[in-house]
């Protein structure tokens, strides 16, 4: 039931992807954490426009924190901050902390240090996992004091804690999910979208293989799907602007 699961106690939680025309969100699952930033080969995930790129840090601008796996934080240089002075100021204007809290989901705890977000200590990150991945990461991490690690789960990680656990404690009233497909299938499965911006480009990629917006388990039956009306929709320079709600059942 979309915005059922625990709606007092966790934080309104918007999804904010870019999309291909054929619905693909990337390319291969290429690994390029530590690919030298001056190649000149554009990466298949860099398909939407600048003025994709300001929507996405005007959407962090009104949120306290942002969320994602550990494949997105490794397949690019992702500090998940709110960039340029300007957006910092716009998040004082809309009443927030000049930066947003970050949130990385990984159950294994497998998370490469060398990562660009691992190395901006501008806010806290918080590696949500499970007692294995706790396990895992603690000692690596523990000379970089704004890196806090959190068990939500002994081997899978439980939604509702991590989601009640982040507006309770760490003061999370609005978040956003910024991917990957895998990550984005736990939270529709649960229930915990509210809100979904979504942006079509003029491209196609093709390849079954390729990243959707939601991968991973899906659902078994049509009764079951999140459904969401559309609120917003503005076509600018190809490149197709969505907003969606979730229509509450309850
Ligand atoms: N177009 C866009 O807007 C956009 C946005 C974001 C990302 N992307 C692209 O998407 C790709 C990455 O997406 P992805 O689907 O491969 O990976 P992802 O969702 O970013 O990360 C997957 C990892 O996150 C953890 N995770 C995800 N769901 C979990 C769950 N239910 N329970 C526990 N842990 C969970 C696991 O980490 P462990 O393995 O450590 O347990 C899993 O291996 C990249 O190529 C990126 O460029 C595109």
């Amino acid at each position: 039931m979309p915005g059922s699961l625990h709606s007092e106690q966790r934080p309104w939680i918007a999804l904010n992807m870019a999309m291909t025309a054929d619905g693909k969100v990337s390319g291969p699952r290429e690994r390029r954490a530590s690919i030298d930033a001056k190649t000149s080969m554009q990466h298949m995930s860099e398909f939407g426009s600048p003025r994709d790129h300001a929507r996405l840090l005007r959407i962090r601008a009104s949120m306290d924190g942002v969320i994602c796996g550990r494949h997105t934080i490794e397949s690019g240089a992702i500090d998940l901050g709110p960039g340029p002075g300007k957006y910092i100021k716009l998040r004082k204007k809309n009443g927030l902390s000049p930066y947003n809290r970050r949130i990385i989901v990984s159950a294994s705890g497998q998370v490469d240090l060398q990562c660009r977000v691992f190395q901006e200590d501008f806010s806290p990150i918080l590696i949500a996992t499970t007692e294995t991945g706790k396990a895992a990461c603690e000692k690596p991490f523990s000379t970089m004091p704004w890196i806090k690690i959190h068990s939500f789960g002994d081997s899978q990680i439980d939604w509702g804690k991590l989601t009640c656990w982040l507006k309770k404690h760490w003061n999370i009233h609005r978040m956003v999910l910024e991917g990957g497909g895998m990550l984005n299938d736990g939270f529709f499965r649960h229930s915990l979208v509210d809100e979904i911006f979504l942006t079509i480009c003029p491209v196609l990629f093709g390849g079954k293989s390729n990243a959707t917006i939601s991968d991973g388990v899906g659902i078994p039956n049509l009764s079951d799907a999140t459904r969401f009306r559309c609120v917003e929709h503005k076509c600018i320079q190809g490149e197709m602007f969505l907003r969606y709600l979730a229509v509450k059942t309850d």
